[in-house]
């Protein structure tokens, strides 16, 4: 039997509303704000809260503020060290 050397995931830290989140490397901003619970990431001029609906970056449901930079496709864009997002939620 031979032992089976697994090494630790990659990942990132990032802050979503300012809390501190840590996900895999290649994780889209859409699903760390799935996995932290935040499914909402704006709202409309109605103020209804959206969030992401096809992630493929076909809806524009998803967009949120990342890095200061307004109406990003979380849904394409993957989370990296440091990135700061924001939402409307
Ligand atoms: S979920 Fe549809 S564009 Fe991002």
């Amino acid at each position: 039997m031979s032992a089976s050397k697994s090494t630790p995931p990659e990942v990132v830290t990032l802050r979503v509303n300012g809390r501190v989140v840590t996900v895999p490397v290649g994780t889209t901003v859409a699903a760390a704000l799935g996995a932290e619970g935040v499914p909402v990431s704006r709202v409309d001029l109605g103020g209804r809260p959206r969030g992401p609906v096809c992630g493929m970056g076909v809806c524009f449901e998803c967009r949120a503020t990342v890095d200061g930079v307004p109406d990003v496709l979380t849904c394409l864009a993957p989370c990296r060290e440091g990135q700061e997002v924001v939402t409307d939620a």
